[in-house]
């Protein structure tokens, strides 16, 4: 007799409904530390649950569009308040699907409750200008107009915040949504639109289909009743999803690959860069595309750097996240385990030298998991591609730079733009690589990862395409700016021609 329990059910959620795909597919989400491990079956959903999904989110969006910003952001904060409650629930859900230590999934769930508390603020905020016309009588003033259905296609290494950053701002601008979270985490968005849900969330006015890109997101973001597209992940499907936008120039906000940089400068606190690199390097086992994947060193201060950043590297602990007294998580899947391992025998190929790790780890506990040790490449120059091309794992190459000018040149050499970080503690240079780094975010002091919510998000060049999320510039991507004129002269009053300069004199 077999023992075995019916592994759970996760449905779409679509016009208020927990609904199984049309198809009556499921796909399976596993434990990447542990692949015996099934958390659940999932929806696979297809164009027709996409369409199921738009038509709800059109309809809603009638009603939705005319509540009041105020009353939408109660419904948001009531949701944050749930999300506080079941926080250890979530982020065991979420570290069991997506593999980083506990205290990254709670601070990943913490991102999501500080971001649906802060767009809830912003339902009082959502200012617009008035301002003197140039002729008498007249009245003008600016004001945010909401779009419509919003696609969101969101990624698996940030699997509650992320979706979070996206539902907030889109909800409290009046658009309706439809999500498709990325296949390997799907509990941790169905949970955070389940607290929506129960937090009075009317129906259709966030609907959820599961699945693969091709076969959901693909339809979902080239649907014609979709009026703007946020997507957060590789650059390459960043560029499918724009070039499905581009017809009917549908908005579109893209959030991609990153090669984020720390320099660190010969007057730095090296025992303070050490750490800084080892949690930008290493923290969520480098999958972040904040991650600090590369890093300028000074000459004078390279080999202190280096024993130091390679000893504290070498006693990171690798194991399930589960584990308290785990440090780095495994890798997502096997595909990225494997694209790590690539680029470790690129980089020694084009004559980097690994200083640490390098290995796939099998042995024991971490039998059935995709875990890689931590690995440093030293003697780095930046024309080789583990300098170059975002690994989305735990390697990290370091260089050694004749001073302030290279160490900036060097940083903005590469194809992306996120995050860049320097340790000095010289004013001048930090005022400079404040300037001159063009990147959306650069630290002084700090690792390149740990942005904060309530300023703007996003990068340069190839990691994105001009927007940025988070904070209020978030609204400016799920709002458009709709500006009103009011004539109450009761004649004709022609602007710029009854107003030429001098006229009057
Ligand atoms: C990401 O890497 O995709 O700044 C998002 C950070 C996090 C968000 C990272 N707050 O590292």
């Amino acid at each position: 007799m077999s023992t075995a329990v019916a592994p759970k059910a996760y449905k779409n959620f679509i016009n208020g409904e927990w609904l199984e795909s049309r198809s009556g597919k499921a796909f399976e989400n596993r434990n990447p530390a542990d692949t015996n491990d099934l958390i659940g079956l999932f929806a696979e959903s297809s164009d027709e649950d996409v369409d199921l999904a738009v038509q709800s989110a059109q309809e809603a969006y009638r009603t939705w569009r005319l509540t009041p910003a105020p009353r939408r952001a109660e419904i948001l904060y009531r949701a944050a308040e749930l999300l506080v409650r079941r926080k250890d629930d979530l982020a065991r859900d979420m570290t069991r699907e997506m593999g980083k230590g506990l205290h990254e999934t709670r601070g990943d769930v913490q991102e999501a409750i500080d971001m649906t508390y802060y767009m809830a603020g912003e339902g009082r905020r959502q200012f617009g200008h008035t301002t003197p016309s140039e002729l008498p009588s007249k009245f003008m003033m600016s004001v945010r107009q909401s779009i419509g259905v919003a696609a969101l296609v969101t990624p698996w290494n940030f699997p509650m915040a992320i979706p979070s950053w996206k539902i907030g701002p889109a909800l409290i601008c009046g658009n309706t949504v439809v999500i498709k979270p990325a296949e390997d985490t799907p509990l941790s968005c169905y949970n955070l639109v389940q607290a929506l849900s129960e937090a009075g969330l009317p129906r259709g006015v966030v609907n959820i289909v599961m699945g693969y890109g091709p076969s959901a997101g693909a339809p979902l973001v080239s649907h014609p009743n979709v009026n703007l597209v946020s997507f957060t992940g590789s650059t390459e499907v960043g560029r499918i999803v724009s070039q499905a936008c581009a017809p009917t120039f549908r908005k579109c906000a893209l959030e991609m690959g990153g090669k984020n940089i720390i320099i660190v400068m010969d007057d730095a606190n090296i025992d303070l860069a050490v750490e800084g690199a080892v949690w930008g390097g290493f923290g969520t086992a480098g999958q972040r595309c904040t991650a600090a994947s590369r890093i300028a060193v000074h000459k004078k201060v390279y080999k202190e750097f280096m024993d130091r950043f390679t000893e504290r590297a070498g006693k990171l602990r690798v194991g399930n996240g589960l584990d308290s007294a785990t440090d780095v998580g495994p890798l997502i899947n096997e595909d990225a385990l494997k694209k790590v391992m690539s680029y470790v025998s690129i980089g020694q190929n084009e004559g980097a030298k690994l200083v640490l790790g390098g290995r796939r780890l099998s042995d024991g506990p971490l039998a059935h998991g995709w875990f890689h040790q931590p690995t440093i490449f030293g003697d780095c120059t930046p024309k080789m591609r583990i300098c170059r091309e975002e690994i989305f794992g735990p390697v990290v190459s370091v260089m050694a730079v004749e001073g302030f000018e290279e160490a900036l040149t060097v940083a903005n050499d590469v194809a992306y733009g996120l995050s860049a970080s320097i340790y000095t503690r010289n004013v001048n240079w930090a005022f400079q690589a404040m300037r001159d780094i063009y990147t959306g975010i650069v630290y002084v002091n700090a690792p390149t990862i740990g942005a904060e919510i309530h300023l703007p998000f996003g990068g340069t060049k190839q990691t994105g395409n001009g927007h940025r999320e988070a904070a209020d510039a978030a609204l400016d991507f799920y709002s458009e700016w709709k500006t009103l004129y009011i004539d109450h002269s009761d004649r004709l009053q022609r602007a710029q021609i009854d107003t030429e300069t001098g006229a009057g004199a």
